[in-house]
């Protein structure tokens, strides 16, 4: 059972190497599942006991299945679908010395810079194309070879290297693409892997990532690792249990908003109107009044799903002294008393009571009360979609890293807890 399940993971993790791969291979899996898509700008017709997804900007989507009898409330989980990595420019070509050709590239969400270097990278994302017939059309690229790479300077170059280097996104982070006669080759190239003319591409968003596949490794074979773990991982997860849960009594609701890793303020993010009108929608179009929709939402429970920092081994001072999550410890619930996490005491009891009754080990984090944390996206959708929130996430280690490390039970620990909580 774990092992077809960690296949399955890093099949997913490996042919999902941008948001927009990751919404792709979630869309076919609901297809494969019998699930209708709906599109915001066509009129709704939903019927009880059927089961629906709709996108939006092809980077976030939100499913559904609407039970067959009056609604007991929602149950929400809600990942994300990008990550860290460094974005493609416009006019991305750059020379030197006459010798090489470089892509221009920025920073996509706060990485780790040094695992990027010495390792073969390549390209993934959408181009926006001109098609005769149907005007603007996006198309998913993928070049699937190593093509990039960022060399390091010589230690002979930089003795400071190993005292604390500063990296300058401008002048370190630039992959190499080929020589000289790579020049003005770069766009047809991506135009190639997308089938189109190099000309009808009009506009892209095009990132780099780690060419390294999954690999599960350890003493007894007990840590999987793999680029985009956060929080790839957690949207698989809570897709599965997604599928494998009763929905019978509940409007069973499943979101990968896009986004989260630069503020979740774009149109299709946390912070959008996204979840809200999706909501909103099903409730007009099942013919329940407003006042239905804040009925429900008052008997509604959100799991907000984000990757959460293990004990690190060479750094165990840097968590908390006594909320201390580990590799294959269980689902992690987040707390910060200032609200970066949504977690309260009643979300934290209605949540380890949804996973005491599906037999699933629970751990919990705070920062070190002397050492600011992250953020995540459930309180930021609060602000739009206001109910009882947990935040939690899987135990990793070296979040925001291109190759990233977590437990081998623990996918199957959040896939166990999503299937009791969608009842
Ligand atoms: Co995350």
């Amino acid at each position: 059972m774990e092992r077809s399940i960690l296949k399955e993971l890093s099949l997913f993790l490996e042919t999902s190497p941008s948001c927009f791969h990751a919404i792709d291979n979630i869309k076919n899996i609901l297809f494969g599942e019998q699930f209708t898509q709906l599109h915001e700008n066509k009129k709704w017709k939903l019927n009880n006991g059927s089961r629906y997804f709709v996108t939006r900007n092809d980077s976030s989507i939100i499913a559904f299945t609407v039970p067959d009898r009056e609604m007991a409330g929602m149950r929400i989980i809600a990942s994300h679908s990008d990550s860290p990595a460094f974005k493609v420019k416009e006019n991305p070509e750059l020379e030197t010395d006459g010798q090489y050709i470089r892509l221009n590239v920025e920073r996509y969400g706060g990485m780790l810079c040094a695992p990027w270097l010495d390792r073969p990278l390549s390209v993934a994302g959408r181009v926006i194309v001109k098609d005769r017939q149907r005007g603007l059309c996006s198309r998913l690229v993928n070049i699937d070879r190593d093509l990039l790479l960022i060399p390091n300077l010589a230690i002979h170059m930089n003795r400071e290297a190993n005292d604390g280097y500063k990296y300058n996104a401008q002048k370190d982070m630039l992959p190499l693409y080929g020589a000289f006669t790579a020049k003005g080759t770069f766009m047809k190239l991506i135009a190639d892997a997308a089938g189109v003319e190099e000309s009808d591409i009009l506009g892209h968003d095009l990132f780099l990532y780690n060419r390294q596949k999954a690999s599960i490794w350890g003493a007894s074979e007990e840590f999987i690792s793999c680029g985009r773990l956060d929080d790839l991982q957690c949207a698989f997860a809570s897709l599965k249990g997604f599928l494998a849960g009763e929905k019978a009594s509940h409007l069973a609701v499943y979101c990968v908003l896009d986004s989260e890793e630069v503020g979740n303020t774009t149109k299709q993010g946390a912070a959008s109107t996204f979840l809200y009108d999706t909501l909103t929608r099903i409730h007009d179009s099942l013919c329940y009044t407003h006042e239905d929709y804040l009925i429900h939402l008052a008997d509604s429970f959100m799991i907000s799903a984000d990757n959460a920092h293990a004990v690190h081994p060479n750094h165990p001072d840097k968590s908390d002294p006594s909320n201390r999550p580990y590799l294959n410890g269980g689902i992690v619930l987040k707390f910060n008393a200032n609200q970066k996490y949504c977690t309260d005491g009643i979300s934290a009891a209605m949540f380890r009571d949804i996973c005491s009754a599906a037999g699933v080990p629970v751990q919990t984090f705070a920062n070190r009360s002397d050492m600011a944390g992250g953020s995540t996206l459930g309180n930021i959708s609060n602000t739009q979609v206001a109910l009882n929130t947990a935040d939690i996430g899987l135990p990793q280690l070296a979040m925001h890293s291109p190759y990233e490390t977590a437990g081998v039970k623990d996918t199957a620990y959040l896939i166990r807890a999503a299937a009791a909580f969608y009842c």
